[in-house]
């Protein structure tokens, strides 16, 4: 240990002692001087570590009488020592610890390719907004979130998808999930049409809320609209520019279809999630369905976990206007759970323009990338069908050789390769299909990533 900690392993040690029972409750603790000269340590040491133990409440000092062990069992800290953490880490099993570093090559669905987030540019916006000197940062946000964040979503918005909509519609919250709840708290009587297969949360939160919703197949088109016309269930859950986990994208005739189904009624909404449309490769842009309808019948969701990183955790909802008076009535809501310095720092990454930047570069990037796979695979396309690969960062692989879902399982094993099998979405499938993403593969793996997919899932 270097000298200048020498101060924090005392403190460590003494705390141990404390916490083991070694001193009890109401002790006299050592002198400042006397554990000084037993331990041949200095002065400012000792002051140090006994200042840390006093700051954190396991020793208290009394006038002219010297220093005493403080009763720990009210210290919340000391409720867990170091065994107990150290054993209940090593209950996590493998399979839900982040980052698995157990395969050589992974088309792993939530990674984005950090290498190119301008690393440098963000930081000096987060010392900006601690430079201001902005003691506001410190007190609750607005439940909604940071007004500049939302000021900054509202243009964005308007300007890449035609969406529009004043700051005070904008919510924003930790997770997609997080929204998707809310919306069910501002809604009543809801019963929901969700795509078939689906994002997992959506069913994970009306199962939870015990929401009744029935579920629609999609199609290439994107979700099947016959089924609208024989239910009377009201809240449309829908991916349309690039169904998870499909990849298909609803074309402008069902989307106009749609949003006509949401007119019939006052108490019909669509959620339309955009959680990835900052990527499309292929074609034109196709318009949000938020920006088609002209009478404030979609609820839009979008997230920064694509466009920026995943674990900034900051997704957003714009609500429309007639559900306003509904969220404001909300009894017991929720404070604002994204850290507001977080949403200053990517507030002023917008402002600047480097958000824009950073898009376009990024939207080269997995386009490049996405081609050298699909080109790669294009000599083997008797064998594998490719779907859902217009936009974003996942397409689906069907293997139509003749291997089975097994002995393709068997390959990918003996190859070092995770990739993931579509029944994890869809339980249904009896396809051998599977769902890749390729956004955190770096480039310099592309080749040997794809090439251990060939070898995997190719005659
Ligand atoms: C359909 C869909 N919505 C949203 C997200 C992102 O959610 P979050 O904002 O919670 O990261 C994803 C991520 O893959 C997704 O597939």
């Amino acid at each position: 240990m270097e000298k200048s900690h020498l101060y924090i392993e005392l403190y460590e040690n003494l705390k141990q002692q404390i916490i083991e029972g070694q001193y009890q409750s109401g002790d006299k603790f050592p002198s400042k001087r006397a554990l000084g000269q037993h331990l041949s340590v200095s002065n400012t040491t000792i002051e140090h570590a006994y200042q840390f133990l006093l700051d954190e409440g396991y020793i208290y000092s009394k006038p002219r009488s010297g220093y005493f062990v403080s009763d720990i069992e009210t210290l919340p800290i000391v409720k867990k020592n170091h065994e107990q953490l150290k054993a209940s880490s090593l209950d996590i099993p493998t399979s839900n610890r982040y980052n698995d570093q157990s395969y050589q090559y992974a088309f792993n669905l939530s990674e984005i390719d950090a290498e190119y987030f301008p690393m440098q540019q963000f930081r000096k916006y987060a010392r900006d907004v601690f430079e201001d000197n902005q003691l506001s940062l410190l007190q609750h946000t607005n439940p909604k979130g940071e007004w500049s964040l939302r000021q900054e979503i509202a243009h964005y918005l308007f300007n890449s998808r035609g969406v529009t909509c004043h700051p005070e519609q904008i919510i924003i919250g930790s997770s997609t999930e997080q929204l998707i709840n809310l919306i069910t708290d501002i809604l009543s009587n809801e019963q929901f049409i969700i795509e078939n297969p689906s994002y997992p949360p959506i069913k994970q939160v009306l199962d939870k809320k015990r929401i009744p919703y029935i579920q629609t197949p999609v199609t290439k088109t994107g979700i099947d609209l016959n089924y609208f016309r024989k239910t009377d269930h009201n809240i449309a859950y829908v991916t349309p520019s690039h169904q998870f986990p499909t990849g298909y994208v609803m074309n402008l005739k069902k989307r106009t279809q749609l949003i006509n189904w949401a007119h019939q009624s006052e108490f019909k909404y669509i959620i339309e999630d955009d959680y990835d449309s900052e990527f499309r490769y292929f074609g034109k842009p196709i318009p949000a369905l938020q920006s088609l309808d002209t009478k404030d019948k979609v609820i839009y969701i979008s997230t920064f976990s694509k466009s920026l990183f995943p674990s900034c955790r900051i997704a957003y909802l714009v609500l429309p206007k007639t559900l306003l008076n509904q969220y404001n009535q909300l009894k017991n809501k929720e404070g604002n759970t994204v850290p507001a310095h977080l949403q200053k720092i990517v507030a002023n990454f917008m402002a600047s323009g480097s958000f824009e930047r950073h898009l376009n570069k990024m939207r080269k990037v997995y386009s490049r990338k996405l081609k050298f796979i699909l080109e790669k695979l294009k000599p083997y396309e008797d064998q594998l069908q490719i779907d859902g690969a217009l936009a974003g960062m996942h397409f689906t692989l069907t293997v139509k050789n003749g291997y089975s879902m097994n002995q393709c399982l068997k390959n990918t094993e003996d190859n070092q390769l995770k990739i993931t099998p579509f029944y994890h979405y869809d339980h249904n499938q009896s396809s051998v299909k599977f769902i890749l993403g390729f956004g955190g593969i770096p480039f310099s793996q592309l080749e040997d990533h794809t090439n251990a997919l060939i070898q995997s899932l190719c005659l």
